[in-house]
């Protein structure tokens, strides 16, 4: 497998990383509109460094191209890869518009290649763990579920696009989305959210949100994301069920952490990405996991249709935060946020 990255920020450098490490696939090829950057990992890893994703495509020989670029520039690239054959891996959320992600899956549809989505929490061993549980019926019925995700170290990145409403969708769109996409799998599909969130009262970078999910099977859910919580970042979830309560709490679990300043310009990465001390990370499993199913000609756990899904769900809670009204999930949106 001959793999080629656009977007060699914080997720592009993980993921250049990772292929490092699954057999049978070869990094041959990065791109990046950043010159310096691009050299870097070219050099790093002994391939090739190109400014776009159209001269990548024009001089290499891939079968996948994986795409790591701000969420507001995925469906141009998906399109690219996909019109030129590749089999696509892009990073999650899949879009920013349900008309983006549609234009997406309906491209790779027709191009007869597979589109992979980087819900990467799925691989996270705490998370796969409560959903087989959960799957099981082991602490039969879920009432409720909270979960949490956050902290305070507001990501820094290529023209601060993170904090562009436009451009990220906010936390919403782009943090707590795992935890929609993560309860989703577990727990079926959303009928409806109501949310609230800071956006609009302060400035982008003050971030904190609330949302309300009512499954279609009748469980409440709770998700709370936050960018102001200055003690790192960190992820929590609990389910409350018939028999039980399942829980967990990333800071209980990790025995060291750090906490280190951020300089500009070394490369360090611009937005919190849970450290693990396993063997392979969930970055790369997901990657390995996308890779064997192209292989195998089998569709990815998490194809466009499901990114789509939990997409819709963050769509809505925009939609909700910005009208002050439940909204029913899926379908046009009036209001993207
Ligand atoms: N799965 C996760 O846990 C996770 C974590 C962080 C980010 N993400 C997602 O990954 C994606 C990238 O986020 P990031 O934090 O790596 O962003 P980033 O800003 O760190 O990196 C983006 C890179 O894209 C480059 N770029 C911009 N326009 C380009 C173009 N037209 N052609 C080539 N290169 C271009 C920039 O120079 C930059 O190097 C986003 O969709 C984000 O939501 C996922």
């Amino acid at each position: 497998m001959r793999v080629g990255i656009v977007g060699l920020g914080t997720m592009g450098t993980v993921h250049a990383a990772g292929y490092q490490q699954i057999p049978g696939c070869q990094l041959v090829a990065v791109a990046d509109i950043q010159q310096d950057r691009r050299e870097r990992l070219a050099q790093q890893y002994g391939v090739r460094g190109y400014a776009s994703l159209a001269d990548m495509l024009a001089r290499e020989d891939l079968d996948v191209v994986d795409v790591c670029l701000p969420t507001h520039l995925h469906r141009e690239h998906v399109e690219m890869a996909a019109a030129a054959g590749k089999h696509v891996f892009c990073e999650k959320p899949l879009a920013r518009t349900r008309e983006d992600g549609l234009a997406m899956i309906e491209a790779c549809r027709k191009a007869g290649v597979f589109l992979g989505v980087g819900h990467v929490v799925r691989f996270f061993p705490e998370y796969r763990r409560a959903h087989e549980i959960i799957q099981a019926g082991e602490l039969g019925r879920v009432g409720t579920v909270f979960t949490y995700r956050g902290g305070g170290g507001f990501p820094t990145a290529w023209q601060d696009w993170y904090a562009n409403y436009q451009w990220s969708g906010g936390l919403t769109l782009d943090l707590i989305i795992h935890d929609f996409d993560f309860l989703r799998w577990t727990l079926g599909d959303v009928e409806r959210v109501y949310a609230k969130g800071t956006h609009g009262r302060t400035y982008n970078r003050l971030e904190h949100v609330l949302v309300s999910l009512r499954f279609k099977n009748g469980v409440i859910g709770n998700v709370e994301g936050t960018w102001l919580n200055v003690g790192g970042f960190g992820t929590k979830f609990e389910f409350a069920c018939e028999k039980g309560l399942l829980t967990h709490d990333s800071k209980a679990a990790s025995g060291f952490r750090s906490y280190l300043q951020k300089v500009q310009g070394t490369g360090a990465p611009g937005v919190a990405v849970p450290e693990n001390p396993l063997d392979k990370s969930p970055y790369t499993l997901e990657l390995e996991h996308f890779l064997e199913s192209v292989r195998e000609g089998k569709e990815p756990m998490i194809n466009g249709e499901e990114g789509l899904a939990s997409l819709e769900i963050a769509l809505a809670a925009l939609e909700s935060i910005a009208t002050g009204k439940p909204v029913v999930v899926g379908g046009e949106r009036g209001v993207e946020g």
